[in-house]
């Protein structure tokens, strides 16, 4: 069985026209489509569609709705049509299964997240307590109508107010908890609000039940976001802001664009762009994209265009490119995000930057060219690097041949090189040997969380080669006067390692002498201050990890008996690591280059090597296998 609620929705999603235009041939004719009836065969445009109802044959007298003409046609049942015109409409269509009788088990949590939605409304608007929540609104210029658009709201900082509203309608406190209304730091605690003096969003479902809220504090504070918490009954990467409003909007425009906050959704919809929806503080995750996708073969991502901004957008466009989605890329001046530039400038500016929007990959190609990626093997390579995973992830085959062809013309490299680049994966040196990277953390991570649990037993970095890093590290913090000597080194070696491009979407490059994140925060906290860096001074500049790490370098047993070869021994290490790698990349010019530049690489190659026997002991690779 299919709710009817879910039946009324493909309903008035469908486009029937579109749906019937596959088999008959339509003509408009004023405001209505006319052409000859597929079901007494006719060759007179006797049968006749109006768009948003329904068919006619005013001969063999067949009528009905798109289900019908579905299910006649298609020779469906009604289930199967519906699911049908569902997957054109982009509406997921569950089947319930009728034995299981009564309602969806979030049911409750729809009904009190309705509830407190109108709540905070009210406090928003009819409450004296919202007062300036009301001049907030005004100070951002953000209308009453549009406020109510997006049902916008206001939780108070009384602490008492909504549970006792919520209590005297039935709603215990039990339930406010269990939908994170309320919180409890310490089990003994007396339970708080969640939202505290926030000017609130209601976030909901594709089928328009509100699932959560989104808040955003008045004052300044931290987090200045901050959502409901994961459940399952709200999950973020599986929802997008805005997108049961948006959806008729992203069907009509055949395109969705992507913005990072709350704010630039509510601007452009403000603006009359309409086919607007922003994932909520998270990396567009698949989840999110696979939404997407069913709705619109194109998405604009217009990101804040600093670099974070940056970043999150190529690797959102990857995420979107896997399932085959087409993907521009918006480029905003510097220094706006979409609220702030639709504020100066209009919504009709905004659709002239959508308009003079580049294919994600063109924009890269770009941004490479301005940076004089192609002007050398060793930068073509790196270039090419950072084009690499896109192509990779591109799922549409002939949008994958496009970019190969232009990575081959901007590069000037055969397309049978990345064609073969492509069909190999890569491991050993080189790009295939980075460390994992750990997830950014989510912007909202919730105050009233417990903190996350520190790793058991010490750390011992990303990857098998850190600990010649930790040993580095271990000897500035017992050692202070070895600390400008490592800074030098370490500096020599970073810059071997050379620089690499701006698209390129890791967080840090892991191609210096440091690799591991945390170790590297560690090192750089210190090199920027030098050898007077105090415990205090880091341990305010690093996150809780590093900070844990530092301790747990400190205590460890056993002093550094010989500061000098210790610092020595791990620098050689790092230094044959940079070396292969070097050598791995030597290796993959190879294929790139023409008759003379392969004779000189070859020569660079067999130096290398000779430099690295040099350096004595065992290679790397092999040290590496005894880790193992
Ligand atoms: P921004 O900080 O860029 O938001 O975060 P913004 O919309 O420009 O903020 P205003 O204009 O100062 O109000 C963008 C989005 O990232 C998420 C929110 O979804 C926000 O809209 N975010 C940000 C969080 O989840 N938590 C945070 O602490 C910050
Ligand atoms: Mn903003």
């Amino acid at each position: 069985m299919i709710p009817d609620e879910v039946v009324e929705q493909v309903r008035e999603a469908a486009d029937i026209v579109a749906i019937i235009g596959e088999h008959v041939r339509l003509k408009k004719t004023g405001s209505v489509y006319r052409g000859p009836c597929p079901f007494h065969q006719g060759t007179n445009n006797n049968f006749s569609v109006v768009p948003g109802k329904g068919y006619t044959c005013f001969v063999c007298g067949e009528k009905g709705g798109v289900f019908n003409f579905v299910q006649k046609r298609l020779g469906l049942n009604f289930v199967e049509a519906v699911k049908y015109v569902g997957e054109k409409a982009g509406i997921e269509v569950i089947e319930v299964d009728k034995r299981r009788e009564g309602p969806d088990p979030r049911e409750p949590l729809w009904e009190l997240n309705a509830t407190v939605s109108a709540w905070f409304t009210e406090m928003l608007w009819q409450n004296a307590v919202g007062a300036h929540a009301r001049e907030y609104l005004i100070k951002r210029s953000i209308t009453r109508e549009t406020a109510d658009r997006f049902a916008l709201g206001f939780a108070p900082r009384e602490v008492g107010l909504m549970r006792e509203y919520l209590n005297g309608l039935g709603f215990d406190d039990q339930r406010l908890l269990d939908a994170g209304l309320l919180v409890k730091r310490e089990e003994q605690d007396e339970a708080r609000p969640r939202f505290r003096d926030r000017l609130i969003f209601p976030i909901h479902d594709t089928t328009s039940h509100t699932v959560g809220f989104g808040g955003r504090l008045l004052g300044p504070g931290e987090p200045k976001y901050l959502n409901s918490s994961e459940s399952a009954a709200f999950s973020k990467g599986k929802l997008l802001y805005n997108l049961s409003s948006a959806r008729s909007a992203i069907r009509k425009d055949e395109r969705v664009i992507l913005v990072e906050g709350y704010f630039d959704v509510v601007r452009m919809v403000d603006a009359g762009i309409e086919s607007v929806v922003a994932p909520m503080g998270t990396a567009l995750t698949d989840g999110q994209a696979e939404l997407l996708e069913r709705n619109a073969k194109t998405a604009f991502l217009l990101y804040d265009s600093d670099a974070p901004g940056q970043k999150a957008s190529f690797r959102a466009a990857d995420v979107l490119l896997a399932r085959g989605v087409t993907v521009r890329m918006v480029v905003l001046p510097d220094g706006e995000d979409p609220d702030t530039f639709v504020a100066k400038f209009g919504g009709a500016a905004m659709e002239k930057l959508l308009t003079n929007s580049l294919d994600v990959f063109d924009r890269k190609v770009q941004l490479l060219e301005r940076g004089g990626w192609f002007a050398d093997l060793q930068r073509k390579r790196r270039a090419l690097d950072a084009l690499m995973p896109t192509i990779r992830s591109t799922k549409d085959q002939i949008t994958q041949e496009l970019y190969i062809a232009r990575a081959s013309a901007a590069a000037g490299v055969d397309r049978s090189v990345l064609v073969h680049e492509l069909s190999v994966v890569t491991t050993g040196s080189g790009r295939g040997s980075r460390p994992r990277q750990a997830p950014p953390p989510p912007r909202d991570r919730d105050p009233d969380a417990p903190p996350p649990p520190r790793p058991l037993g010490p750390y011992r970095g990303s990857s098998p080669e850190s600990s010649a890093e930790r040993d580095v590290l271990r000897v500035m913090l017992l050692h202070p006067t070895y600390i400008e000597e490592i800074i030098e080194r370490v500096g020599r070696l970073d810059d071997d390692a050379g620089s690499h491009p701006e698209v390129e979407i890791d967080e840090q490059d892991p191609r210096g002498a440091l690799r591991d994140p945390v170790f590297r925060s560690i090192y750089d906290a210190i090199a920027e201050r030098g050898a007077e860096v105090s415990a205090e001074q880091l341990s305010e500049a690093l996150d809780e990890t590093a900070v844990g790490v530092i301790d747990a370098l400190l205590a460890e047993p056993g002093a550094v008996i010989d500061p000098r070869a210790t610092i020595d021994g791990a620098l050689r290490l790092l230094k044959e690591r940079l070396m292969q790698d070097k050598l791995g990349e030597l290796e993959r010019m190879t294929p790139l280059a023409t008759g003379a530049e392969k004779d000189s690489l070859l020569r660079e190659s067999e130096i290398m090597r000779r430099e690295l026997t040099a350096l004595g002991g065992r290679s790397w690779r092999s040290v590496r296998r005894m880790i193992e």
